[in-house]
């Protein structure tokens, strides 16, 4: 009788993984949001289900094709994401913040359509929770990842977002290159990690970097 065996590494594990921009509303019509598909994070997902894991996919998109296995909880907003995180994290065993969060939301949303004046209009704006250094303050054995979308200096805001959010992973991309970043289908990352040096993933598929994004994810978890 041949055994055969095939090795899982997030076999009962549970790895949450948020996608796309958030909408924060102005008026029922209106909103501002962030350029963000999703697609990085739904190729997470699917790299994620492939290694065994137990998938949560928190996501923006109404677009996008959730892979099979994986469950999906749709959201809107900032907050909205961050309380679908808080009802996983504590069981998490990776958590990844793929999801272009809106770092501001309108003070208040006007439940009827805002009607045009002769006037200016002005729109005040206040502080959305910074959801991933929030995580970072919180966590346990959580292996955390961020993301930075970088139009310049990436190296430096990106070990500056590692330090500051308490990140385990800050996977930084330029999004001025034309093959990387918003809505493409390829993307070229730089992964970096405290006392470690940073590692270039040239240009290749998002589903191929979600791939080496979690396999050298794994390499530094806790066991
Ligand atoms: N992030 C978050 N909550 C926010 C803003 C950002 O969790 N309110 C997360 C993003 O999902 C990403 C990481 O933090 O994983 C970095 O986001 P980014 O926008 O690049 O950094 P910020 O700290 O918001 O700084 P800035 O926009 O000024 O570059
Ligand atoms: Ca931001």
């Amino acid at each position: 009788l041949i055994k055969k065996e095939t090795y899982l590494p997030l076999k009962n594990k549970k790895v949450v993984i948020t996608a796309g921009g958030t909408k924060e509303r102005i008026d029922p019509v209106r909103y501002i949001t962030n350029d963000s598909s999703g697609k990085m994070g739904y190729s997470l997902a699917h790299a994620a289900r492939d290694l065994g894991a137990e998938v949560c996919l928190i996501s923006t998109s109404k677009t996008l094709k959730t892979p099979y296995g994986v469950a999906l909880v749709s959201v809107e907003t900032a907050e909205q994401m961050h309380q679908a995180i808080n009802a996983e994290f504590k069981e998490a065993a990776i958590v990844i913040m793929a999801a272009a969060v809106s770092d501001y939301r309108p003070d208040h949303v006007a439940n009827k359509k805002i009607k045009k004046s002769e006037q200016e209009m002005t729109l005040t704006l206040v502080k959305n929770t910074d959801i991933l250094a929030t995580l970072g303050s919180q966590k346990n054995d959580q292996f955390l990842i961020g993301f930075a979308a970088e139009t310049h200096n990436v190296e430096e805001y990106a070990q500056g977002k590692l330090k500051k959010k308490n990140a385990d992973m800050i996977v930084a991309n330029d999004v001025s290159k034309p093959y990387a970043g918003f809505n493409k289908d390829t993307n070229e990352v730089t992964i970096f990690m405290k006392d470690e040096q940073p590692i270039e993933l040239k240009v290749k598929s998002k589903q191929a970097i979600a791939e080496e994004i979690l396999a050298v994810a794994l390499t530094k978890m806790k066991k």
